[in-house]
């Protein structure tokens, strides 16, 4: 058995381990050689950050224009002749434009994480009236205020794409393309159904359902288009 001593040293370096490592700004020794690397330092800041635009802006003229360059490097396509036809990048210009989205993508997501308004003064969303199916922005910013932790990791998660992709473009791996572009979707979709329009929930479109059901059939002659 060992020495009751011993091993009332042995808790208190492991306390003392404990305390350095949730105070190691403070910390004036260096902390022991980990097995792992250590985490990344956070960025240096060379200056500022300020932001232009609302988060609603930042989507429709940066993140979403940058997602389309991945979106649109992989598809299938139905020609006018019923021919499907798969797209895939082939030249080295398409893995450029490839690049320039996942470059985009990857760096103007942390743009997120700078304070803005979520849409332009005065733009309430669609919030308002018993078919509102979006949060307002004030209710958005609520959300993300109330735990910031949450809003970060949804950042993190399409940041993630992002690198996903250009690991794909280095490698010239069109099979991966596939899996990257669904991860970018889900991405994209599970940040918008938490903080956008939570409130299109699968209640939400039972009911849409059963209204589309009880309208009345369409009037001879007349055609649906698809
Ligand atoms: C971290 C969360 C988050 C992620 C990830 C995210 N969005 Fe958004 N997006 C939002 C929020 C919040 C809004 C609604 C802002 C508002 O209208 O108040 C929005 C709005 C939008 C809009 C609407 C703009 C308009 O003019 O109405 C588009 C388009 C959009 N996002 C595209 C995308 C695409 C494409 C992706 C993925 C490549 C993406 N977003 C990823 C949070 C996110």
């Amino acid at each position: 058995m060992t020495p009751f001593p011993t091993r009332l040293a042995a808790l208190l370096l492991f306390a003392g381990a404990l305390v350095a490592s949730c105070s190691s700004q403070k910390s004036t020794t260096p902390p022991p050689a980990a097995a792992t690397p250590p985490a990344a330092p956070t960025v240096k800041m060379w200056g500022e950050m300020k932001p232009v635009v609302s988060v609603k802006e930042l989507m429709q003229y940066m993140i979403d224009p940058a997602s389309d360059y991945i979106f649109d490097s992989v598809k299938t396509l139905i020609r006018p002749d019923g021919k499907v036809v798969e797209v895939m990048p082939k030249t080295d210009a398409d893995w450029e434009k490839l690049r320039i989205g996942a470059v985009t993508m990857a760096e103007g997501v942390y743009l997120l994480k700078i304070q803005r308004p979520f849409a332009p003064a005065g733009d309430v969303n669609n919030s308002v009236g018993p078919d509102a199916t979006e949060l307002s922005p004030t209710e958005i910013m609520a959300k993300v205020e109330k735990d910031p932790v949450e809003w970060n990791a949804r950042i993190e998660a399409l940041r993630n794409v992002g690198l996903e992709v250009l690991d794909i473009v280095k490698r010239k791996d069109t099979k991966e393309l596939w899996d990257a572009s669904e991860n970018l979707d889900v991405a994209c979709e599970e940040c918008h159904s938490h903080y956008w329009y939570p409130k299109e929930d699968a209640q939400f479109y039972r009911g849409l359902d059963a209204r589309l059901k009880a309208l009345p059939p369409p009037a001879r002659g007349q055609s649906i288009s698809r």
